[in-house]
């Protein structure tokens, strides 16, 4: 007998609707909606029944940026894959595409094999890869093909940290050619690096070393030129373009110019950019470490265009950029030197929250909180249809949502890897009671039954937007 799970009585929203329909799971995979006391739900029938009554029932979360165990900044970041998707499925995650890392002198294949080693049998939820090119030469452009072919299907390249991730323009600008005749998405992380370490150097000999400095030296007309300079590289290659990390207001208007002209450029925010300010950056007794992140988080006046962006598909998808670093014995690297506080933030778990008290603030309607935490990174990187919404065919990647709870965000009762949280004491309504995977419990009425290995790994296809 097969395997089936009956969710009843939700209002179930997708990017596309809302309605009231009973859902029924069987192997793993949607198998049926059906308006909810219709006679076609009332004839289910079903080893596992749900109440979903008063709740909501939505698609998995996809966070389309994180970085598990990511060695930078002379440490790593403190979530593994067993812990940070224990934390995102917590948070109504199903789904991360994570960053693969290619070394200087290194081939891609290296990379990529050392993250299937790390993720074989420890993620709780599905995964996927991006791959960070640091070296682009004949071999690792040759490469890209058979990257592709495996279904990792996108690939990042940086303008920013000299030395360590930086491609000079003439190498982004091969890895675009690349990608506009296999088909990949090239993500950018646009800032002006080499600029920026000027201003960096500058600064620490004036002796402005705190980390309110980090925030200052980055700043946003670097990030501005940058985008800038990279959707031009991109129309030149005639390749589509994806910004990650958006913060600055002059970004969102470089990108919003070149959509408006029809060209095939993307963009992401996080919620750090939208929910957090340079005031987090200048907190005293160094507290601004934790809130060190590239691109930076901006003064709060920038806060509307990116709202606006994700209003308007200026912006399209809204990803963490997990990658959190311990306060103790990891953000402390840099006391003394803003730019020795290893860059990043954790809120792989927050984020399908504080977008949901978006959607009671009247920022955003539900469906939008569904597109651009759901569907759109799922479209974007090419597995849209699999993961994403809730339709005949689709993983059972199912969450149940309580849009009326109450929770006081803090690291006391997170389940993130890392010793604050960047949000404490942060009211919002809304949180997520139980969570699917492919038709499996990983979360009950907030107990925790997942176990490590469950996840397993996703081959995307193309990126299937196409404006
Ligand atoms: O500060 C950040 N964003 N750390 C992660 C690496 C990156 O650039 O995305
Ligand atoms: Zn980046
Ligand atoms: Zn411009
Ligand atoms: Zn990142």
């Amino acid at each position: 007998m097969s395997n089936r799970t009956l969710i009843r009585g939700g209002l179930v929203i997708t990017a596309a609707e809302e309605t009231y329909a009973d859902v029924l799971i069987e192997d793993g995979r949607i198998a049926a909606l059906a308006a909810s006391g219709s006679e076609a739900a009332r004839a289910w029938t079903a080893e596992r029944v749900i109440d979903a009554t008063d709740k909501y029932v939505i698609p998995g979360g996809v966070d389309a940026h994180t970085h598990m165990e990511f060695p930078f900044g002379g440490t790593a970041s403190s979530d593994t894959f067993e812990t940070g998707t224990r934390a995102a499925a917590w948070g109504g995650t199903t789904t991360i595409v994570d960053f693969a890392v290619q070394s200087v002198g290194r081939s891609l294949r290296e990379g990529l094999d050392a993250y299937h080693a790390k993720t074989d049998g420890t993620c709780a939820i599905d995964y996927a890869f991006h791959m960070i090119v640091s070296d682009v030469d004949e071999s690792s452009l040759k490469e890209m093909d058979g990257l592709v072919g495996e279904g990792v299907t996108s690939f990042k390249l940086f303008t920013a940290y000299p030395g360590v991730f930086y491609s000079d323009d003439g190498k982004i600008l091969r890895a675009m050619q690349k990608a506009a005749t296999n088909g990949a998405l090239i993500m950018m992380h646009a800032e002006n690096g080499i600029a920026i370490d000027v201003l960096v150097q500058q600064a620490l000999a004036r002796g402005d070393t705190d980390p309110r400095h980090h925030g200052e030296v980055r700043r946003a007309l670097l990030e501005a030129e940058a985008t800038h300079r990279v959707i031009q590289l991109a129309r030149v290659a005639e390749a589509p373009l994806y910004v990650v990390h958006v913060s600055a207001e002059e970004a969102v208007a470089e990108l919003a110019a070149a959509r408006d002209k029809g060209l095939p450029v993307f963009g992401e925010t996080c919620p750090q950019y939208l929910f957090l300010s340079t005031d987090n950056l200048a907190e005293p007794d160094f507290e601004g470490a934790k809130y060190v992140c590239s691109t930076p988080l901006r003064p709060r006046e920038h806060q509307a265009a990116l709202w606006r962006g994700l209003r308007t598909d200026d912006l399209q998808v809204v990803s963490t950029d997990h990658c959190p670093f311990c306060f103790t014995g990891q953000k402390e690297l840099g006391r003394g030197d803003f730019s020795k506080i290893p860059n990043g933030l954790p809120g792989v778990e927050n984020r399908m929250d504080l977008l949901h008290q978006a959607v009671v603030d009247g920022r955003i309607t539900r469906r939008r909180w569904i597109e651009i935490a759901c569907a759109a990174p799922a479209r974007m990187f090419g597995f849209y249809g699999k993961k994403g919404t809730i339709a005949p065919g689709a993983d059972a990647d199912v969450v149940i949502y309580d849009p009326a709870a109450e929770q006081t965000m803090s690291a006391a009762t997170h389940h993130m890897n890392v010793d604050y949280s960047a949000y404490e004491g942060k009211r919002v309504r809304g949180q997520v009671e139980t969570v699917l995977s492919r038709g499996e419990l990983v979360l009950e009425r907030r107990e925790f039954r997942g176990r490590a290995g469950h996840g397993a790994f996703v081959p995307r296809g193309l990126t299937q937007y196409v404006n």
